[in-house]
């Protein structure tokens, strides 16, 4: 079994285990805007989450200027009790990156991943996410400055900006910086998430590591749904160490159960009335979360049994937590004993 380079990324490793016990890759929730925060990230846990997650990402100009420094505070906020994600931060600057990876241990993370990857025209136009991939020297500069915090550095990436063949220098550049993992959505930006994820270049990719940092964790990502299809992957390609899933999670809150049961309606609901207690919790203590962002999640509890549109359709209408309850407690009671004959 590789040996990664840290304690941190180690013990990730070991713990990974089958029903057998015996090794498995690790599996992680994609970092994602607007969705893997605190009230999520809790959520998914509950469902029976994966083994590693990440914070929605965050710019590190902003964790390290005196008055932006507030703006962002729900991103990085983690719930007592909560499992200690990865922070991940974007940015293009040396001093940011290297400034706002010194504040996380102070916060509490044990570890700091950066954004190679993002499409998004504004974090490009900031010279930042894959424009990265355009900027080898600068991504190194950053790699360099997020190490001197202490803590463990992993980057997530994609294969390249505009054409596949990028892959080869660009991943090759990073895997020579000693990064703990290297993160790979197998696209590129211009495909954005239009086209297939490059399944076909696995084997190559972890030869590429093998050849040049062989103790460099590797974890996949892009279209891969569930704990199985992740397993069936690595199976495929030995020397996957982890699957990363994003919108897999956002289809299926059970995404990484390892067994695929069959979930109640009953215990969907109850995930989704978790959800707006965290919300509210999240609301009062930590920052103000905008209702209408929770309307996306309504999809992922409410389907898959007879009235589940009409069901969705009254959630859509509503403008508060409280809303959403009176009509859960109005409707779903009889929608559960039905299900239950
Ligand atoms: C709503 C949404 C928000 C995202 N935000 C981030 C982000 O903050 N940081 C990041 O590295 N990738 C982000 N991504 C990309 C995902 O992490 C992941 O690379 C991509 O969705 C492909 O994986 P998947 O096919 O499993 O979803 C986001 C994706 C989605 C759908």
């Amino acid at each position: 079994m590789r040996q990664a380079k840290s304690a941190y990324w180690q013990n990730i490793v070991d713990s990974a285990k089958d029903e057998q016990g015996n090794p498995r890759p690790f599996f992680s929730m994609a970092p994602m805007e607007a969705v893997t925060d605190t009230i999520f990230r809790r959520v998914v846990a509950k469902a029976g989450g994966p083994d590693v997650y990440y914070t929605e990402f965050t710019n590190a100009a902003s964790m390290v200027h005196p008055e932006a420094k507030f703006s962002i505070q729900g991103r990085l906020a983690v719930a007592p009790g909560e499992q200690m994600p990865i922070a991940q931060i974007w940015g293009s600057k040396a001093e940011a990156i290297g400034g706002a990876a010194k504040l996380l241990p102070e916060m509490g993370y044990e570890a700091v991943d950066i954004n190679m990857g993002c499409p998004d025209g504004t974090v490009i136009k900031n010279s930042s996410g894959s424009d990265l991939i355009r900027h080898p020297d600068t991504a190194v500069e950053l790699i360099a400055a997020a190490k001197e915090s202490g803590l463990p550095v992993s980057v997530k990436t994609r294969l390249g900006f505009n054409k596949v063949e990028e892959y080869h220098d660009w991943l090759e550049t990073i895997f020579k910086q000693d990064v703990q993992v290297l993160t790979i959505h197998l696209r590129t930006r211009k495909e954005m998430s239009k086209v297939d994820a490059h399944f076909e270049l696995i084997d190559d990719i972890i030869a590429m590591r093998d050849r040049i940092s062989p103790n460099t964790l590797l974890q996949l990502n892009g279209d891969i749904k569930n704990y199985k299809q992740g397993m069936e992957i690595a199976a495929a390609h030995p020397g996957v160490d982890g699957i990363m899933i994003g919108r897999g999670v956002l289809e299926d809150p059970y995404a990484f159960n390892h067994e695929e049961t069959e979930h109640t309606l009953a215990e969907s609901i109850d995930l989704l009335k978790l959800q707006l207690d965290l919300f509210d919790e999240v609301t009062k203590t930590v920052t103000p979360k905008h209702f209408e962002a929770l309307k996306r999640y309504f999809k992922i509890y409410l389907r898959g049994f007879a009235h589940a549109s009409q069901l969705r359709q009254m959630l859509m209408e509503t403008h508060a937590t409280d809303e959403v309850r009176a009509i859960l407690d109005e409707h779903v009671g009889d929608l559960v004993k039905n299900e239950d004959r």
